[in-house]
């Protein structure tokens, strides 16, 4: 079984901190996306507890589901410094590099190696479009446990910048997408069938709201549904969409979805 006490939570809440710091002290725009993923990794751990309490886990297990979330953009800081972009296909896997630099500075070498591989693990899959089917259940459910509290504080970051930017760009955020009218039919086409957009499909921004909302069917847990209907990110989503019959019939499609996954 996991035994990871709170003592050691702090410990590696310290380490991430002074890493962290490192970053901040480049230019502004650096230190801009320091603050902003660091922000990231505070959100993701308090949503990673809330639905991890609303499971029951017990304390061990919700110690270790922080620690994945602590860590599971470690390598965003130094992707960002050296390429200057969060696009992985642009620089390179941040959640591989998050490993990578985990292994490198041995920062988890006081566990057991078992933990170790899991904490790993689940990192290295935060970010795929699916968990591997032939992991163990252990890590499956953690890897999933994260992807949701991932997805939750992508929501608020998201529904924040299109709400609240006045109408200042982050290419950061648009993936450098082309703010045009519409959206492509293949995008369309594949959340009125339940599926998670691909990527491949993306041609400008509102297909990348679209993609943003058809993450209702990556969730994995009920606490989760349920806190992403009290926090309105689905809606606030639709509310920047051009108001169209197919937008509509796109948002009915993920309201009802995301109610029958409540009810
Ligand atoms: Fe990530």
């Amino acid at each position: 079984m996991l035994k990871i006490n709170d003592e050691y939570v702090n410990k590696v809440k310290h380490w991430f901190s002074g890493y962290v710091e490192i970053f901040k002290n480049g230019d502004d725009d650096l230190l801009q996306n320091t603050i902003l993923k660091e922000k990231h990794t505070k959100e993701v751990c308090k949503n990673i507890l809330i639905i991890g309490q609303q499971l029951n886990l017990n304390n061990n297990e919700l110690n270790f589901a922080n620690i994945i979330a602590l860590f599971h953009d470690v390598g965003r800081f130094e992707q960002y410094a050296h390429y200057r972009t969060f696009a992985d296909n642009k620089s390179e896997n941040h959640a591989e590099l998050g490993v990578k630099i985990l292994k490198e500075k041995k920062v988890l070498s006081q566990l057991d190696e078992s933990t170790q591989s899991l904490i790993l693990r689940a990192i290295s899959y935060h970010n795929r479009f699916a968990v591997p089917e032939e992991e163990t259940e252990k890590c499956i459910f953690f890897s999933k446990l994260l992807r949701d509290a991932d997805k939750l504080d992508i929501w608020r970051v998201v529904t924040d910048y299109y709400l609240n930017n006045n109408g200042k760009k982050n290419k950061t955020i648009e993936l450098s997408l082309p703010d045009t009218n519409n959206f492509s039919e293949e995008v369309y086409q594949d959340i009125i069938n339940y599926r998670l957009v691909d990527i491949k499909h993306l041609k400008n921004l509102n297909d990348f709201k679209l993609l943003q909302m058809g993450w209702v069917f990556d969730v994995n847990f009920k606490p989760t549904f349920k806190l992403l209907q009290e926090r309105n990110y689905l809606e606030m989503i639709y509310q920047v969409l051009p108001k169209s019959e197919k937008t509509e019939k796109v948002y009915s499609i993920i309201q009802s979805f995301l109610e029958g996954k409540i009810n």
